[in-house]
């Protein structure tokens, strides 16, 4: 197997990344309190192992948090807002928690008569905990499942089962209380609170809130001594920190990840963003099936296969940012949920992107998997040069994957309905052929008839305009030769330049000629 690929902090900044999107978190903010939290390891005089634990659970700590995102959705509507708005309250503080639920409760129901709302809410104040405590002892599950999966040790995974633990015994799910809640959750929970208080009160009000809450949420000991030196901790925190910063800081070892350990990490990353909702439980897995199926088929070199195949596992990442609730209603998304929904790519190039090893090759092609070859896919309106083989086999699968599972709004189609779904597709110039006919077949989909004849969905007359300049013709005397306008033959080469992936002639020209395509007899005089 080969060596080491990838540091395993860069995964885990990975993982921050989607974690500060699916938390309603501000820029950075995983990043930004990993480093309060290790400078206030260092005050605090923490050895080496102490301070390991107090990096990963400030990186990781809500890496469990999608765990049945549905139900959370289902009871208080949108999840992201309802997150973003419990960091700033002390949730030991039972007016404060009960505040922010009858919020939720009223966005849901938004246009319902005050009856209505009042029922709501007295219901869902009602079963509350018997909604909440189960997801919240998931959220604790999965985040130690998911740990285990990117190889973190078992004195690591401990902590990220008591995220939501506090020093006054009344935090989730369990209610540990003092030294039962282990240190390194404890110090993180500090530091978090206060970059999410700093960054929405300011600095003074932080510090007057973290002292407010010493004896209760946080051991007092520990609250002034953050107090004390939070001037020199705080320094910096309120702009972006980089990669490089979270590298330099971690403790030693630096754990490296090979293939092998790679392979784990990104399907780690897959079964994360598809268990959110049940409707997208093995998505990503299966696109990834059929990405590397197809891949093989039509000859993709190996490190290409591996590419397109951890892309498919992480395509979705970026989709973290828009709130289930929004997924789940039956009715179409509004204007202003498309803008965000249809920037789930970026996101995802901007989480993967800073990888090593393969990481720049994933993450474009994580950035391209809704482009489509005429440009009508989003987000950057790419069309065909700027996509690769790799790409259209990366939107290929996923469009048939998606196609075949049912979704709030529509049902699932039939895999012959997804075929002819994605056939319609290749028709209108949107995805490649060959990309689409190598995903069908290893879907186990019958070939298309004449597809060697018609290769990349070429029309016959775009088949003939191909040959003609591949001969060497003019698109002028392609248009004579044809007997139609000069402006339609250029329209017919622009269409075929788009649909085969090439820009000139002379790419046209190698094109036709690796497919056989060359008609003898058609002399450039
Ligand atoms: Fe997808
Ligand atoms: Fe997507």
């Amino acid at each position: 197997m080969a060596g080491p690929l990838v540091r395993r902090a860069d995964f885990l900044m990975t993982l921050a990344y989607a974690t500060d999107l699916a938390t309603g978190h501000s820029r950075d903010f995983a990043l930004r309190s990993c480093v309060l939290a290790m400078r206030f390891a260092e005050v605090a005089g923490l050895d080496e192992n102490m301070r390991r634990k107090v990096y990963h659970q400030a990186l990781l700590r809500y890496i469990g948090c999608n765990a049945d995102t549905h139900l959370l959705a289902a009871a208080w509507g949108d999840e992201i807002t309802l997150r973003r708005e419990l960091h700033y309250i002390d949730i030991g503080n039972r007016a404060e928690f009960v505040e922010i639920f009858v919020r939720a409760i009223t966005r849901k129901l938004a246009g319902a008569s005050a009856e209505e709302l009042a029922k709501a809410v007295e219901q869902g104040l009602a079963e509350g905990p018997q909604v909440n405590i189960p997801i919240l002892s998931g959220h604790c599950e999965v985040a130690q499942r998911i740990a285990e999966r990117i190889g973190l040790p078992e004195d690591i995974r401990e902590n990220l089962g008591q995220i939501y633990e506090r020093w006054d015994g009344k935090g989730l799910p369990r209610g540990l209380s003092g030294d039962a809640v282990k240190f390194p959750v404890r110090l993180v929970t500090l530091a978090q609170d206060a970059i999410a208080l700093s960054d929405l009160h300011g600095y003074e009000t932080m510090t007057a809130k973290i002292a407010e809450r010493a004896g209760g949420g946080y051991e007092t000991e520990m609250a002034q001594l953050f107090l004390d030196h939070c001037e020199q901790l705080m320094v910096g925190l309120d702009g972006p920190v980089d990669r490089e910063t979270i590298l330099a800081i971690e403790p030693l070892p630096h754990a490296m990840l090979d293939e092998t350990d790679c392979e784990q990490a990104y399907l780690a990353i897959a079964d994360m963003i598809d268990m959110r909702m049940p409707f997208t439980f093995g998505h990503s897995r299966a696109v990834a099936a059929l990405a590397e199926a197809a891949g093989k088929r039509v000859g993709l070199p190996a490190a290409d296969i591996r590419a397109v195949r951890w892309a498919a596992y992480t395509h979705d990442i970026g989709e973290l940012a828009i709130p289930v609730s929004t997924w789940m209603r039956p009715n179409a998304l509004t204007e202003r949920e498309t803008d965000a929904a249809r920037l789930h790519p970026y996101h995802g190039e901007r989480a993967l992107s800073p990888l090593g090893g393969d990481g720049k090759a994933v993450a474009a092609l994580v950035l391209r998997h809704h482009e489509r070859l005429d440009g009508s896919g989003y987000h950057r309106y790419a069309k065909a040069p700027d996509l690769s083989p790799a790409a259209r086999i990366l939107a290929a699968a996923e469009a048939f994957q998606t196609a075949r599972e049912a979704r709030p709004h529509r049902p699932a189609l039939s895999d012959a309905a997804a075929a002819s779904k994605l056939r319609g597709a290749v028709r209108e110039g949107k995805l490649c052929p060959d990309a689409v006919e190598a995903v069908l077949a290893s879907a186990g989909q019958p070939a298309r008839r004449n597809a060697a004849e018609r290769p990349s969905g070429l029309t016959p007359r775009e088949i003939e305009v191909l040959q003609l300049i591949a001969a060497g013709h003019t698109a002028k005397e392609a248009a004579r030769r044809l007997e139609i306008a000069p402006k339609t033959a250029d329209n017919h080469i622009q269409s075929l330049y788009s649909k085969i992936g090439v820009t000139t002639r002379a790419g046209a020209a190698l094109y036709a000629l690796e497919r056989g395509m060359i008609q003898h007899g058609i002399s450039a005089a």
